[in-house]
């Protein structure tokens, strides 16, 4: 059993600028269970990992795991039966080679040889990254290394597993596969698992989940039950499954079916009572189409052609002839596998690669052409990065979203204005956060910080490379 009891933490504990990130917490978890720990950015969802993993020590209340108390001289005992998967997996890798780092852990318990390479190739082949046993970790794509480092933890063979949103850099497939994992593990070997996640659909399966607010608990049930308090976790920012929130929509269009609707499954057959029932169901009237493309485009891409490495062997073509305009107030979305270019794409829209003369124009001139701005361009068009967090580059947040209103030399009180409203317009109050040091908040705040980054500087076109992977559900629409 995890049991805490009162449990609180803060940063920079007895400081003047302490932040508190929970208080009194109740929080207990049988072997066996799968939980799921979900809040706003910032709730303290990771902070509470932290503590129950034995990684950062309480600062008010108790807790132990089966019985160990979680008491400084404990912590090595804590942490071999809790094993903890951390938000940024670059955070966790130590070792040079994959195989490597999953033997780290293992080897550190003392654990004869024969034992290790068991625990090793079983964790790869859980994992399926036994093709990449040798790799260097620096090769590796951010899902890879996601995988190697749940691959380290479960070497360790823990009772209590946390993964702290392990699915947002995984592709949808490999994100259902680490969830079944995380359900075999349970069926077959008694592992409980607490797992954080902004993802309300891949949790209706759990036993329960805890909804955290403001550092303390604010519900915890089955997902039926959290799930039916829509309006209550929409008023703190939180979302629902899509599939609840379509089931909600017919509900207010008259449709007789239950609140608490989960699963496509459940809805299907819920409907299919209904049209079998009666013809109740009236057909709504279709939404009017907004009208586009007003004016010239922006960026007008014709017949472009990449490969990466062209020339040599290894070329490997990216874009195949892509013909595509996108005009001013124009949101577009751009769909595709993992691989397909979407990225190598974007790059070419702000001047980041350079195509051949004639493929991309930015309203209506040649971005290669001998006298073209590149520098406008890049200013004009703004672009969050998968990683948004790998762009902040300033220390203080006030000082990294007031990065370009600086360059351009605005007058201070224009660029505050800017900063003011681009950190509003995330979610984030100016005074609360304009002083904050960027390595000190969470995952979600800094993926906020560098959207903001990106808005005071006021761009002319915006694109976002699945900037809402992390973000809560308010995050994600703002
Ligand atoms: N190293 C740190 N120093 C100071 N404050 C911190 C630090 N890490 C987190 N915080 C603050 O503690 C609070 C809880 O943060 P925590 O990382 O636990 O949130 P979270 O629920 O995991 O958020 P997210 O969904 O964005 O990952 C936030 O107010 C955050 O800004
Ligand atoms: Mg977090």
């Amino acid at each position: 059993m995890l049991d805490a009891e009162q449990l609180s933490f803060s940063y920079n504990f007895g400081k003047a600028d302490a932040i508190v990130a929970l208080k009194a917490i109740d929080l207990r978890v049988a072997p066996g269970e799968l939980v799921a720990l979900i809040g706003h950015n910032g709730s303290g969802k990771s902070t509470l990992a932290k503590l129950l993993a034995g990684i950062l020590t309480p600062t008010g209340g108790r807790f132990s795991v089966d019985g160990v108390p979680g008491e400084e001289a404990q912590l090595w005992e804590i942490r071999r039966r809790v094993g903890m998967v951390f938000q940024r997996p670059d955070d966790q890798l130590i070792a040079n080679t994959v195989i490597d780092d999953i033997a780290f852990g293992p080897e550190n318990l003392g654990l004869p040889r024969a034992e290790i390479e068991v625990r090793v190739q079983r964790a790869l082949a859980a994992l399926g990254i036994t093709a990449v046993a040798h790799k260097q970790i620096s090769e590796l794509s951010g899902g890879e290394k996601q995988r190697v480092a749940i691959a380290g933890v479960l070497a360790m063979q823990p009772g209590y597993l946390i993964l702290d949103e392990p699915t947002t850099m995984l592709a949808p497939a490999m994100a259902r596969q680490v969830l079944r994992l995380a359900h075999e593990l349970r069926d077959r070997e008694g592992l409980a698992v607490i797992h954080i996640t902004h993802f309300m659909s891949e949790v209706v399966d759990f036993d329960r989940l805890v909804v955290l607010e403001a550092g303390g608990i604010l519900m915890q049930g089955t997902p039926r039950e959290i799930f039916a308090r829509a309006d209550e976790l929409e008023a703190i920012g939180l979302g629902v499954p899509a599939v609840t929130r379509f089931a909600r929509r017919l509900i207010a269009r008259g449709v007789a079916i239950p609140h608490d609707v989960l699963t496509a499954d459940d809805l299907a057959q819920q409907l299919s009572l209904r049209v079998n029932g009666s013809s109740a169901m009236h057909t709504p009237s279709p939404e009017p189409v907004p009208e586009n493309h007003i004016g010239a485009p922006l960026i007008a891409v014709r017949d472009l052609r990449f490969s990466y490495m062209a020339g040599t062997p290894l070329a490997q073509e990216a874009l195949r002839g892509i013909d595509c305009a996108v005009y001013p107030g124009e949101t577009v979305a751009i769909l595709g596998g993992t691989q397909a270019g979407k990225s190598t794409l974007i790059e070419f829209f702000n001047g980041l690669r350079l195509p051949a003369p004639g493929m991309v124009f930015y309203k209506g001139e040649d971005i290669v052409a001998a006298d073209f701005n590149l520098d406008r361009l890049r200013e004009e068009v703004g672009i969050v990065f998968q990683q948004p967090e790998a762009q902040l580059f300033e220390d203080i947040v006030g000082m990294d979203v007031s990065y370009v209103p600086r360059r351009k030399g605005l007058p201070p009180a224009e660029s505050r204005a800017l900063v003011e409203q681009a950190l509003a317009a995330v979610g984030l109050d100016y005074e609360a956060f304009r002083l904050r040091y960027v390595y000190a908040l969470s995952g979600g705040q800094k993926r906020r910080v560098a959207l903001a980054g990106v808005l005071a500087a006021q761009p002319k076109m915006l694109i976002l490379d699945e900037p809402v992977a992390g973000l809560d559900h308010v995050g994600a629409r703002s």
